[in-house]
């Protein structure tokens, strides 16, 4: 039958295209259904272009600073609209990357919005679609504002990162509410075009899942570069004019007043589950609205499964990716390694960047852990010193008894690439004297990761 597959997945974002090639290569057939570009958020409006616009905005503040590298540039002048469209090209090529996977690995993919029907079916439009073996749900998240308090996302004074991503020109002045990393990402672009920034944070640090001193370098960091940083500060009121807003910020009972030309929400993302026909098909919901799954991810309705944002935090794409392939290999018969939820890295790609496995040094002292801090500092780290990138440090919380690594917290240059020998180290309990066993080549970053294991066992050598 032709639209009768093994899996069925709706959406094309990077849990589910995920899903539909490991699909395919454990034999099965399946189908991608999909209204917008293949790749969903991530690809189109997301990760990719985000991570395309943070490297211009490194490069402009590279610039202001290469004199003292013995490069001499002129005056410099940023143009969002030439970075954007650079950025729209490296998103394009993306997308079309995922239509070329699903072309080399046979997927079939259905262009439209599907809704769920019982006997584990989809229609789309007036076809319906039939899965021999599972329907996956993987529909993703949107940016959600706060009407409530006047904040409702209008595109022009009021936007989410989808407008910011495909503005031609930027604002005078934008107030960025949430730090998170969303706010975060932004804050550093639009600082590095020249726009005043003042980034907003209800929580009392920025970065506030991150541990409590990593918010505080990027707190600093910010500040000196002139983002106006407020943290523990709450939108109240909005008041949205035609060309600018006013803000009324509670900051802990001291009022405030921020009067900016744009303003860009960042306070988290919705979950897309609305009108695809869950309830017909008996599937429910958690308590915070995300879909109810179990730990195989299959919902309260068999023969459904739900992967991604949809099926709960933390909302990444790596998250979705992983459990789009462990459903994929449960529907072929095999038995898949167990996710870790507790080991999936964290990065905010900001300047300097943040990365993060496992718990914060907060975390460690609420669960009443017996742990031992190592820090090291970039500023002694002779390859970080020879680019100048010397802001941050490596932060290993260390179990006292065991050695095994708690959490590991990376802020600088490159820390996005840097966590993955401790996201390795930590899914195979490691130690962190077996971090220190590996020899780490010198000159690099990533001796600051040996030194801060070794810092844990006060046997730190370079500070
Ligand atoms: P988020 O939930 O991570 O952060 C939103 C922040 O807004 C919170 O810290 C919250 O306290 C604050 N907030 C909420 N209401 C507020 C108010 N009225 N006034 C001031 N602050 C307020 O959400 P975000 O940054 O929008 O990201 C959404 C999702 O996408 C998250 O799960 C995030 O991890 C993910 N994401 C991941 C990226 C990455 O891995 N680099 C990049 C972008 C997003």
């Amino acid at each position: 039958m032709a639209n009768s597959f093994d899996v069925i997945i709706l959406g094309g974002g990077p849990a589910g295209y995920v899903c539909a090639i490991r699909a395919a290569q454990l034999g099965l057939t399946a189908a991608v259904i999909e209204r917008e570009k293949l790749g969903g958020v991530c690809v189109n409006i997301g990760c990719i272009p985000t991570k395309a616009l943070l490297h211009s905005a490194y490069i402009a503040g590279l610039l202001k600073e290469s004199k003292d590298f013995g490069v001499e540039v002129g005056s410099i002048t940023t143009d969002y609209g030439v970075a954007m469209k650079r950025s729209r090209r490296v998103s394009d090529q993306n997308s079309k990357g995922v239509e070329f996977l699903m072309k080399k690995n046979k997927v079939t993919v259905v262009k439209g919005s599907g809704v769920l029907q019982p006997g584990r079916k989809v229609k789309v439009g007036s076809e319906v679609y039939e899965a021999k073996k599972a329907v996956v749900v993987a529909t993703g998240s949107r940016v959600k504002g706060i009407p409530q308090i006047g904040l409702e996302i209008n595109k022009t004074t009021v936007i989410s990162s989808d407008e910011a991503l495909l503005l031609e020109q930027v604002p005078q002045s934008l107030a960025i509410v949430g730090a998170g990393a969303v706010g975060m990402e932004f804050a550093d672009i639009f600082h590095a075009f020249g726009v005043k920034v003042t980034l907003i944070e209800a929580l009392p640090r920025i970065l506030p899942i991150e541990d409590a001193e990593a918010s505080d370098a990027l707190a600093k960091s910010y500040k000196k570069r002139g983002i106006d940083v407020i943290a523990g500060a709450k939108v109240t009121k909005a008041a949205v004019g035609k060309d600018k807003v006013t803000l009324a910020i509670d900051a802990g009972g001291e009022k405030k007043q921020v009067v900016v030309a744009a303003v860009l929400m960042a306070a988290g993302r919705a979950v897309n589950i609305e009108d695809i026909g869950l309830k017909e098909c008996g599937i429910q919901l958690t308590e915070r609205g995300f879909i109810k799954v179990d730990k195989n991810l299959q919902t309260s309705a068999a023969g459904y499964y739900a992967i991604g944002d949809v099926a709960g935090p933390p909302m990444l794409a790596h998250k979705g990716s992983r459990e789009g392939v462990r459903v994929a290999e449960i529907l072929a018969g095999h038995r898949p390694h167990a996710i870790r939820y507790d080991n999936v890295p964290s990065v905010t790609y900001c300047h300097p960047e943040v990365a993060s496995i496992g718990l914060t040094e907060d975390q460690c002292k609420e669960q009443k852990l017996d742990y031992q801090v190592g820090r090291f500092p970039f500023s002694a780290n002779g390859r970080a010193r020879g680019s100048g990138e010397t802001e941050g440090f490596v932060k290993i919380v260390r179990d006292k008894k065991y050695g095994e690594i708690l959490g590991a917290h990376i802020v600088g240059a490159h820390a996005s690439e840097m966590i993955h020998e401790l996201a390795v180290a930590r899914e195979n309990e490691y130690t962190v004297e077996e971090v220190d066993l590996a020899i780490h080549a010198h000159p690099t970053m990533s001796e600051a990761v040996a030194e801060a294991a070794l810092d844990s066992l006060g046997r730190v050598l370079h500070v």
